[in-house]
């Protein structure tokens, strides 16, 4: 069995991510120190860390190497922000999504950390230079932000501030690999990152195609569950395009008239309320009430098929 790795790393805020990443780095075998304001969040999410982890050890889902006892023991709690950053090499944040927040942690952490620890965020929406912007260890922060739940979906975008330094990019995104993550590195920053602003595109179209009765709201998710996603599993949509002709070439010249007459006939971007919210809302109800015993069970089934998805990708040697 191989040794944990050399190098500490801290996760600030124990709540779905958090604790998400922990179980990540402690896989990668990292020691992991898991910082919070709140000891019940801390206490609930060793708990859910143990139980998680046995599970998935269980099925054979546990990533890495070492088994979940050593894993879970390079996790401990801290409720002490200088005692859990104390010879850290790399901070993932992942508190609410809230600027002022987040810079006041990252204000804290700039006093207190050295020179070398990278400061990364989850934060899904929030961009760099709001983030980081006048931190005197500006060049050591980036966005790393990770797709729920990150035990099951590996992607994290990173994603720098101007002044980030390459090496902290080149840094982060070598650890992401090592803790078998799959990060993807933006050049600069922009709103919505990449995922988010593919997943509003497909997400404002459905929008309209429901609100101009072309498409029931639960036909239109079947589209994609057993159309488009079926492939987007394995391959992007520019690598489709690839192999749906002779080459990509080869696919312009055929659809490219094609492509743009259907992209001008687009509608304006949806208001997300009113009428059509109303009936996509009572249409998602009917399968999953949206209680919480209700969703719940829904979102267990949900990351039990990423499970086994996950399975089939590594069987199949897909990345
Ligand atoms: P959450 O609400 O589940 O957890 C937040 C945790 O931060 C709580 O345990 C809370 O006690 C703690 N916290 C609050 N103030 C703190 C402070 N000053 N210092 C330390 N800890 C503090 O939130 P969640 O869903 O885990 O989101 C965390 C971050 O991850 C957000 O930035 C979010 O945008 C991002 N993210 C969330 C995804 C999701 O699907 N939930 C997906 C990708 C990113």
């Amino acid at each position: 069995m191989e040794p944990p790795q050399a190098g500490q790393v801290v996760v600030i805020g124990s709540g779905l991510i958090g604790r998400s990443w922990a179980m990540v780095f402690a896989g990668g075998g990292f020691k992991v120190k898991l910082y919070d304001v709140v000891q019940q969040q801390i206490t609930s999410a060793l708990e859910y860390i143990r139980k998680e982890m046995k599970e998935l050890e269980k099925s054979g889902m546990l990533k890495g190497t070492l088994n979940a006892e050593k894993q879970l023991s390079l996790i401990s709690g801290c409720m002490d922000l200088k005692t859990a950053v104390d010879g850290a090499m790399f901070i993932q944040e992942c508190t609410p999504e809230k600027l002022e927040l987040k810079k006041k942690i990252f204000g804290q952490l700039d006093l207190i950390v050295n020179n070398d620890v990278i400061l990364s965020s989850s934060t899904s929406t929030l961009l760099p230079t709001k983030l980081f912007t006048g931190l005197k260890h500006v060049k050591q922060c980036i966005v790393s932000h990770p797709v729920n739940p990150p035990y099951y979906v590996p992607l994290v975008e990173l994603v720098p501030h101007p002044e980030t330094e390459p090496s902290t990019v080149d840094k982060t995104y070598a650890l992401m690999k090592k803790i078998g993550q799959s990060p993807v590195k933006l050049t600069k920053e922009i709103d919505g990152f990449v995922l988010n602003r593919l997943q509003y595109a497909v997400i404002s179209e459905a929008w309209r195609l429901v609100g101009e009765g072309v498409v029931s709201p639960a036909d239109l998710d079947l589209v994609m569950s057993h159309g488009l996603g079926m492939r987007y599993a394995f391959i992007g949509p520019l690598e489709t395009m690839h192999l749906n002709a002779e080459g990509m070439t080869n696919y312009c010249e055929r659809y490219r008239e094609g492509m743009i007459h259907v992209l001008k006939t687009f509608g304006p971007v949806p208001d997300f309320s009113g009428e059509i919210e109303q009936q996509i809302s009572q249409a998602m109800s009917e399968r999953t009430p949206a209680d919480p015993e209700h969703l719940n069970a829904r979102r267990a089934w949900r990351d039990e098929c990423l499970m086994g998805l996950a399975k089939l990708k590594k069987q199949m040697k897909s990345n």
